[in-house]
């Protein structure tokens, strides 16, 4: 089916926008969960606020549910393999979390350890205003900034736009 015009040219207009990519992680128990995100953005500054956007097609997105706490970690360009473990591949079909290094954080929200740049934080709202993804609002309760990353390090949107992600936004949970 031909892509309505009108969403062709949104496409093409925010495929020129360029922002960082960052890496979301929780846990559910014993049950740890993330993914690269490009929808994000700061959305308060007194109190501060960070809002993310998952997709509801996404392990992480079905775990998160669950989640009060999410680590928001920022990669580097270096990070490339790391964004794709986390971009490309899913928690339904493999243990990201075995296969990268990561420390217990507040509420066991795992923090790769490759990724020193990154905030904690809890949930504050949630809110479901679209067909595929759903809003999620932090409140920071820790915060790392590092000296050593800048940003002329981060990996950018650009740096990943071809990569497939590992669910489609059209990928919906089925009930068994
Ligand atoms: C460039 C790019 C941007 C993405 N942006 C988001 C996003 O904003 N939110 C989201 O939930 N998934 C996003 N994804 C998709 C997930 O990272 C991807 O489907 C991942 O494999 C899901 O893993 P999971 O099933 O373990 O949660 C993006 C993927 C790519 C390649």
């Amino acid at each position: 089916v031909a892509r309505d015009p009108v969403d062709a040219g949104f496409d093409a207009l925010m495929g020129r926008l360029d922002h960082p990519m960052i890496i979301v992680t929780t846990a559910a128990g014993e049950v740890r969960s993330g993914c690269l995100v490009g929808f994000h953005s700061q959305c308060g500054i007194d109190p501060p606020r960070f809002a993310l956007w998952l997709s509801k097609g996404n392990h992480t997105y079905r775990i998160g549910v669950l989640c009060d706490t999410f680590a928001v970690h920022v990669p580097t360009a270096a990070d490339r393999a790391l964004a794709e473990l986390f971009g490309a591949d899913s928690g339904d079909g493999i243990d990201k979390f075995a296969r990268c290094s990561w420390t217990r954080g507040p509420d066991d929200v795992p923090l790769l350890d490759a990724c020193p740049t990154r905030f904690v934080g809890r949930r504050v709202a949630l809110l479901d205003a679209g067909p595929d993804h759903v809003c999620l609002i932090l409140e920071p309760i820790s915060a790392d900034v590092p000296a050593a990353d800048g940003p002329d390090e981060w990996l950018m949107f650009r740096d990943v736009l071809g990569l497939p992600a590992g669910h489609p936004p059209t990928d919906r949970q089925r009930p068994t």
